[in-house]
């Protein structure tokens, strides 16, 4: 994929579904009683492997073009697939869907592809162990996982990580306990499964860092409309910020406070984003603008991390456009997402030109310097070939994005979105 330096991107656009919604209504309504219709669907590569593991478990999903119908089998209505299930390249997949398997009366194996058989699932071995669950990875604590029928009870988790996966695979093993479950975050993770649990009718209490599941009798299908993603939408704010001339809408975008965080964080750096046509739902959602800025350097880190952990590249990419030193602290979750998010993006930044050095938890950019294009590496890895789309539309010159491919993982359409406002 070829890009140059771009004139001003203007216009408005609706980025896809938020992924990790996404994943949760399919989850969810396949353990509900009733249908649970979904608008606003992530047709990218991780939920499809959502969907393909619960056909595989006997549960009928429909699918449109962004509608999902699926009809719920019930809690206890999942059927012992044939073979193995595949996760692909999905994280998410991977961590909820063990802690439900981990009550199934059935024994199972779970795998993914090379990106997910290195990430770490020991995080959710130990809690689920410690609720009952027989569950065993390679070298204790990788993909394949094999999970054996267990009765689960349920425990007090202080978690050792601020993850909403590992948060979500201990709740969800809490549907099946035989009494409350409980986990307590270091900081605030993002709330999708707290907030949609309780819309299937499950009792769900939170306080801050501290949330409790009843193991319910039931879960009761319900409609849900998945709003645009934040983290998608992250890559247009920043392209839109550093980009002279542009002014771009994006619309319906969820502005869960948990997800927030990188809107914040660029207004800090002096991003003109104006948050309109607010409305508020089960899941907040807002119109986001942004209009070209003059950015300045900033420090990343702390209980904000969680609240923007996937759009740190993007982060990186206009702190590398900002006048002044951009510290991102607190952030070495970046090295065990799809790949080692703190490296491609040291490595990827530098080749443009920019001066940026790798720290142990995060990275030091020292933005400002005139960039220019490259021929860049994805790392195979969805949001750093994103990343590096929106770095060449602010560099000079031609650059070449190496697997442009990747990007189907959570965004299909992402380069034609490019082209449409002007990329
Ligand atoms: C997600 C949680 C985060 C995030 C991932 C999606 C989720 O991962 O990075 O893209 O849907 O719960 P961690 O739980 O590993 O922080």
């Amino acid at each position: 994929m070829k890009l140059t330096a771009s004139a001003g991107l203007r216009g408005t656009l609706t980025v896809p579904g938020d992924k990790s919604i996404s994943h949760r209504a399919v989850m969810f309504g396949a353990l509900a009683d009733g249908d649970t219709h979904i608008t606003g669907f992530l047709m990218g590569e991780d939920c499809l492997s959502t969907i393909g593991c619960f056909r595989k478990m006997g549960v009928p999903i429909e699918t449109g073009e962004q509608e999902v119908v699926v009809h719920g089998v019930g809690l206890h209505g999942l059927r012992e697939p044939e073979g193995p299930l595949y996760t692909g390249n999905s994280g998410t997949t991977t961590r909820l869907i063990s802690g439900i398997l981990a009550a199934q009366p059935f024994p199972i194996s779970l795998t993914g592809d090379a990106s997910i058989e290195k990430r770490p699932m020991g995080r959710i071995i130990t809690p689920l162990r410690e609720m009952g669950a027989r569950i065993e990875g390679r070298e204790g604590k990788f993909c394949p996982l094999s999970i054996s029928p267990a009765a689960l009870h349920g425990i007090t988790y202080p978690m050792p990580v601020a993850s909403a996966q590992l948060k979500s695979a201990i709740l969800l093993a809490g549907l099946y306990a035989d009494g409350p479950t409980t986990v307590i975050e270091p900081a605030p993770s993002r709330d999708h499964t707290e907030r949609m649990l309780r819309a299937f009718g499950a009792q769900v209490e939170s306080d801050g860092c501290r949330v409790t599941v009843h193991a319910p009798l039931a879960l009761r299908a319900t409609d849900l409309a998945v709003p645009a993603d934040i983290s998608s939408a992250a890559f247009f704010l920043v392209a839109g910020a550093i980009v002279p001339g542009s002014e771009l809408t994006i619309q319906n975008v969820g502005i869960n406070p948990t997800r927030d965080g990188a809107i914040e964080v660029l207004r800090a750096m002096g991003a003109e984003i104006a948050v309109t046509n607010r409305r508020d739902g089960a899941e907040p959602v807002a119109d986001l603008t942004v209009r070209t800025s003059a950015l300045h350097g900033t420090e990343i880190s702390g209980d904000l991390i969680p609240r923007l952990i996937d759009e740190l590249p993007a982060l990186a990419v206009a702190a590398a456009f900002a006048e002044g030193e951009t510290v991102i602290r607190d952030a070495q979750e970046l090295k065990v997402k799809e790949s080692n998010r703190i490296t491609a993006m040291v490595n990827e930044l530098t080749r443009a030109g920019a001066d940026c050095t790798e720290t142990a938890d995060g990275m030091t950019i020292r933005g400002g310097r005139p960039l220019h294009g490259a021929a860049f590496e994805s790392y195979g890895d969805h949001r750093i070939a994103m990343s590096m789309a929106v770095l060449a539309l602010g560099a000079s010159g031609e650059s070449e994005i190496l697997e442009p491919e990747v990007v189907s993982i959570s965004y299909p359409g992402f380069f034609d979105a490019l082209r449409q406002i002007g990329g």
